[in-house]
């Protein structure tokens, strides 16, 4: 509240309009404020232990743990037999991260010429499995380390796993030998296809590696950006990247986060880089969202991308 306050004297959820004009003024310049990188990976870490806990791990979750999940209310599923043997035995990652590149899916990537920039990182997360074919090399990149798969896109995209399983484990080609993040403990709709799609990646020896995102993580880092003031029912994928990179990394740059309908040069911009289907707005409050990272980018806390990397 005190930041709304501060950039914008009333206590309201800017325009569009205005949230360009503040991105405006603040112009290109940044630094970087290793007091302000320190706080929020001490905060992070109090809250939410990142480094242990992002993923279900053996570790964290022995045979006979409860895993309550955090979307909703009264689930659980009990660590058994058959579930132990698929978690990852710890954190997998070589930390700390030195340079990490969060990309989210916003239109404003579009023409952005970023993906240059993004790909110079040594560890890029992307988000929800985005396309990333040849028309979108130059604004988003290629290389990934760690992209985000909600259930509900198995289940939309490749019919809950139940047919289409080479499909699936070709189209995840494009994301290299990435981790797979997958909240598969916080709706339990999403608990099977979410194993489907860890085994059918196994079945075609995939290189890559499925995290089951844990949902203590997901609750904890809900709670700590509700302290922070952002209402919705539930945070973006997007920021649950950011607040894990801010807690693995060194130095954290974000893309394609702008929720807004118009861009920097005031032309319309699409919702996504590649197409232009809105959100349902009942679940996140991604304006807020857009708010706290800008806060972090003012304060050199990260380094907010909007509009061109040129
Ligand atoms: N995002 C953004 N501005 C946009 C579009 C997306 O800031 N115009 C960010 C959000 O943090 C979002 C992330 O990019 O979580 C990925 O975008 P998308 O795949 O559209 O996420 P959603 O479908 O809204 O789903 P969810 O966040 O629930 O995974």
């Amino acid at each position: 509240a005190l930041l709304w306050l501060y950039i914008f004297p009333v206590y309201r959820i800017p325009s569009d309009k205005e949230m360009v004009d503040e991105v405006l003024r603040q112009g290109q310049t940044w630094s970087r404020n290793q007091t302000g990188v320190d706080l929020y990976r001490k905060l992070l870490t109090e809250c939410c232990d990142p480094k242990r806990m992002f993923a279900v791990t053996k570790e964290n979750s022995p045979i006979g743990k409860v895993l309550w999940y955090d979307g909703e209310i009264y689930h659980y599923h009990t660590v058994t037999n058959e579930t132990y043997p698929i978690f990852v035995q710890d954190t997998p990652l070589q930390l700390p991260l030195k340079k990490c590149s969060v990309v989210g899916n916003g239109g404003v990537l579009k023409h952005s010429g970023c993906g240059k920039e993004i790909d110079q990182a040594e560890f890029i997360m992307r988000c929800n499995l985005p396309p990333l074919s040849k028309e979108y090399t130059t604004d988003v990149g290629t290389r990934t380390h760690l992209v985000s798969a909600n259930p509900s896109i198995i289940e939309k995209n490749f019919q809950n796993l139940l047919w289409s399983r080479k499909s699936f484990v070709e189209s995840m080609k494009a994301y290299g030998s990435s981790y797979i993040y997958i909240p598969a403990f916080s709706m339990k709709p999403g608990t099977e296809p979410s194993l489907r799609a860890y085994h059918a990646l196994a079945d075609f020896a995939s290189n890559q590696t499925v995290l089951f995102a844990n949902p203590d993580f997901l609750k904890n880092v809900g709670q700590f950006w509700k302290n922070h003031g952002v209402h919705g029912k539930r945070l973006s994928t997007g920021l649950f990247l950011v607040s894990l990179a801010l807690g693995l990394c060194e130095e954290v740059t974000a893309y394609g986060f702008w929720p807004f309908s118009v861009g920097l040069d005031e032309r319309p911009v699409s919702h996504h880089y590649y197409d232009n289907i809105l959100p349902s707005s009942r679940f996140h409050a991604m304006p807020e969202e857009f708010l706290q990272l800008w806060h972090l980018h003012k304060s050199g806390t990260l380094r907010m991308r909007v509009g061109d990397c040129a």
